[in-house]
């Protein structure tokens, strides 16, 4: 895509950690937004916050685990904007837990918000996008997706189904103007899911910050690039040797510490729950 300006994106996840950064500097660079969230306030909050931006500010909410929303949603945001070239499927749900303890209906909620609502929405946008010859579909997934998360299984399960349909995708639609971007941030710090837990990644594997995250999606407007790994170095040979060996890349992931590091990320287990 390269004239930004002027563009019309849906933003999921914009009242999170990692979505203002992106709606930030995605206004900065004359895109409209429609911001959506399930929390009125926050979207609130960061609509009053780009007002001096010179684009449209749009909001909804919608809670992406339910269908009906999620349609809602994406109608909301055509008739808000005209029409939507870009969406961003930043919402996602995440749980460092022993997979024994881990509820079904948290497990439900993380493959709903991170993998049916990205397809969902990307299907029902897309064939306007095919029609104009013209969109860019950016999902943010995860290293946890790349290679494997011990205690994160759902959710490196649902990353890597995203990253591997953004693939499928993205070769699928070649030629067809519309252009389909997978981002993989690593630990990410300041803001977000890991920041919360107010922990170091472990240095041997590595951080990265929202404001990287924010540029890898300007990046992959710039670009045809199916998939942006966004880390700093230390994850990447790893990641090379998880595409030649991913049994050598797991006994190294774990001789590097990442199992007992996430480990220590977990939650003590209730009275009643069983290790
Ligand atoms: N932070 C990291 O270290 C990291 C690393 C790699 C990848 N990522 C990915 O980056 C993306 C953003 O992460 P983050 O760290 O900013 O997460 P976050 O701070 O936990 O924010 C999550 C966002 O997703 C939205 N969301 C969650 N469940 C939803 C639902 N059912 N319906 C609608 N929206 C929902 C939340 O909005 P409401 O609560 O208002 O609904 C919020 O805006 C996620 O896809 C995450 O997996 C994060």
């Amino acid at each position: 895509m390269s004239q930004l300006s002027g563009k019309n994106a849906l933003l999921t996840g914009a009242t999170g950690g990692i979505g203002p950064h992106i709606a930030r500097s995605l206004a900065a660079n004359g895109i409209n937004l429609l911001l959506s969230g399930r929390r009125a306030d926050r979207l609130q909050d960061l609509s009053e916050d780009l007002r001096s931006e010179p684009v449209r500010i749009e909001t909804a909410t919608a809670d992406l685990t339910r269908m009906d929303e999620l349609r809602g949603l994406a109608d909301n945001a055509v008739s808000a904007l005209g029409r939507i070239d870009i969406l961003i499927n930043n919402a996602g749900l995440e749980e460092v837990v022993p997979y024994q303890r881990h509820e079904p209906d948290q497990i439900q909620a993380a493959v709903l918000t991170n993998v049916m609502a990205p397809f969902l929405l990307t299907r029902i946008l897309l064939p306007a996008m095919l029609e104009r010859g013209d969109g860019h579909i950016i999902s943010i997934a995860s290293m946890a997706g790349r290679l494997g998360m011990p205690f994160g299984s759902t959710y490196s399960g649902t990353k890597a189904a995203l990253s591997e349909w953004g693939l499928s995708l993205w070769m699928e639609l070649q030629d067809t103007g519309v252009k389909v971007t997978t981002i993989c941030p690593g630990f990410v710090t300041d803001a977000g899911m890991f920041a919360r837990k107010e922990r170091d990644a472990p240095a041997s594997i590595g951080s990265c910050t929202p404001e990287q995250v924010a540029e890898a999606v300007l990046k992959a407007l710039h670009s045809d690039k199916p998939e942006i790994l966004v880390n700093s170095m230390p994850v990447r040979p790893l990641m090379t040797l998880k595409s030649i060996s991913p049994v050598a890349a797991a006994t190294l992931g774990k001789k590097l510490g990442l199992v007992e590091f996430l480990r220590s990320l977990t939650k003590p287990p209730r009275d009643a729950d069983t290790e």
